[in-house]
């Protein structure tokens, strides 16, 4: 999907959004489990854990990352879900900002979250996001990513038909070979992967991915 419509779809529904995933407790406890295992890989490194929540929205996950020890920028392309992550979230750092081109110098980060925030960016957009990650990552740095699995484009505007909003809305499914090859192809190396299946009005199975920047200069 075009950018500029993703932004529209969000600064649109930004409330409906936050009254129906207010913060991580929504997430599967073993989706949980992923995030707390990239939370421990970055806390043990010993040097400074700042940690990029990218596309962070309202900063559920920025809140959750930093009540664990991490130091957390969040930064998204809608406005409007930082004016919610700001409003919410005062004590933690949000940037209007795009995925693929993100407004950090080279080597910034312990970590980059990108926790469901890949799935609208098509398959011809997808080398660029992760050569953005992987170029704010610190050499042994470490990436998360969650989405959901599966392959083709599903449009997720009915879902906000039902909360009351009319926005146009597309997210693409991945394998998580796909991912990792993305990952691969930016210099980044998987760690672990969790795939599971679809539960409760879920459509398609959810995957998450942790991957590591190489450390080479103990080599
Ligand atoms: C499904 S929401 C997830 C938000 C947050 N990570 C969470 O789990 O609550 C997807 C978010 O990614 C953001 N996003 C999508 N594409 C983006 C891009 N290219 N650059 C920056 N943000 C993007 C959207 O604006 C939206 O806030």
């Amino acid at each position: 999907m075009n950018p500029d419509q993703v932004r529209l779809a969000y600064n649109t529904g930004a409330a409906a959004y936050v009254s129906a995933v207010p913060d991580p407790g929504v997430e599967a406890p073993i989706d949980r489990a992923m995030v707390d295992a990239f939370i421990a890989a970055v806390t043990a490194a010993g040097a400074d854990p700042l940690v990029l929540d990218a596309g962070c929205g309202a900063g559920r996950m920025s809140r959750y990352l930093a009540d664990r020890g991490c130091r957390v920028r969040g930064v998204d392309l809608s406005e409007g879900m930082v004016s919610y992550a700001r409003r919410d979230h005062p004590d933690l750092d949000f940037a209007v900002g795009s995925l693929a081109a993100l407004p950090y110098p080279d080597r910034r980060f312990a970590g980059v979250l990108l926790w469901y925030s890949a799935i609208h960016t098509p398959p011809a957009g997808q080398s660029r996001l992760f050569a953005e990650a992987a170029r704010v990552l610190r050499p042994g740095g470490h990436l998360l990513i969650g989405f959901q699995a599966g392959e083709g484009v599903r449009d997720v505007s009915p879902v906000y038909l039902r909360l009351g909003y009319q926005v146009r809305l597309d997210r693409y499914c991945y394998s998580a070979d796909q991912v990792a090859g993305f990952l691969a192809s930016a210099g980044l190396r998987e760690v672990s992967r969790l795939i599971r299946r679809p539960r409760d009005n879920e459509r398609d199975d959810q995957a998450m991915v942790l991957a590591r920047a190489d450390d080479l200069t103990g080599r």
